[in-house]
């Protein structure tokens, strides 16, 4: 008769090791759930907001050409009219072109906001996986991010430091998703950086630090930049959607949720913060090598 396997006891260590571990799997599967559930319901919302949006905004620029075309009128008549009367309706049309320029200012930012995150938010059915050099890849969309930084604020300058692997083969990557990504980082190092040096003036030199490096199993991928770095509150909810400290209608606070998305689901890979606060942050990426 065989004798049974025996069975190894298991210490208590081990035993808060592994729920430790499961509760980590656990909270990355709830994470990745909600994302999805909050990806598609945004998506279905900034859909059905789009078409008012954009029947308010073109109704306004048509109300400022008939204001445009009152006014030659009222210009026409003017000498007709008793002083009084002029006054009130001067008051009346300027009032009335403030008011549409407000609407239209403020109808045209929400078309941004909205436009944007259906860029983010994209339909994921076509995945796409193609052999990338991965550091071609970094470097040319980390440097379209820094352009579109500038193309905001001619002021701002950074020096760009690179430490690619030249080892490294092409990787299948979702390419579309994955230059977002570096898009997000790099543009959230940008925003930092900024405003460290407005605050620092001469006394500080903004710097990006890109890395590769072949590892077994994974290609590592790191953006390290020389900021404000990311106090523990924040880091808490850094990839939550919608999380942001910028101020009032500059961020949408969906480009670290999203690139956990793409690097977790998408790539089955993994995404990690190392900071210190006022010093550096750094943004590391792994990404499995044998991706089908
Ligand atoms: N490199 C960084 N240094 C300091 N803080 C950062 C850095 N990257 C991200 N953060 C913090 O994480 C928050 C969330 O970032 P996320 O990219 O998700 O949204 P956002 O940048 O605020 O908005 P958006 O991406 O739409 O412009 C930021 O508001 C900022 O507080
Ligand atoms: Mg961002």
């Amino acid at each position: 008769m065989d004798t049974p396997d025996k069975i190894m006891p298991v210490t208590e260590e081990q035993l808060l090791l592994l729920s430790a571990e499961l509760e980590e799997i656990k909270q990355k599967f709830i994470q990745s759930d909600k994302l999805a559930f909050i990806g598609k319901l945004t998506t279905g919302i900034m859909h059905e907001i789009k078409n008012p949006l954009n029947f308010i905004n073109n109704f306004t620029k048509l109300s400022q050409e008939l204001l445009e075309e009152l006014n030659v009128i009222i210009d026409e008549i003017s000498d007709k009219l008793d002083a009084d009367s002029l006054a009130d309706l001067n008051d009346i049309r300027s009032m009335l072109k403030g008011n549409l320029n407000k609407v239209l200012e403020n109808g045209e930012r929400a078309q941004r906001i909205i436009f944007s995150m259906l860029a983010q938010m994209h339909d994921r059915q076509e995945i796409v996986f193609e052999l990338t050099d991965i550091n071609k890849l970094v470097d040319e969309f980390a440097k379209l991010a820094y352009q579109g930084m500038r193309g905001n604020d001619r002021e701002f300058n950074l020096t760009f430091k690179t430490d690619y692997d030249r080892s490294i083969l092409p990787v299948n990557l979702e390419f579309q998703e994955m230059s977002r990504v570096i898009i997000n980082l790099v543009d959230n190092a940008c925003y930092t950086l900024n405003e460290k040096k407005k605050k620092m003036k001469d006394q500080f030199s903004p710097e990006i630090l890109l890395s590769t490096k072949k590892l077994d199993n994974f290609i590592e991928i790191k953006i390290r930049d020389n900021g404000n770095g990311i106090p523990q509150p924040v880091i808490d909810q850094i990839f939550n959607p919608f999380f942001t400290t910028k101020p009032k209608g500059q961020g949408t606070g969906l480009g670290l949720s999203l690139s956990y998305d793409i690097i977790t689901n998408v790539h089955k890979g993994e995404i990690e913060i190392l900071t210190k606060e006022n010093e550096y942050t750094e943004f590391r990426i792994l990404i499995p090598v044998n991706l089908a």
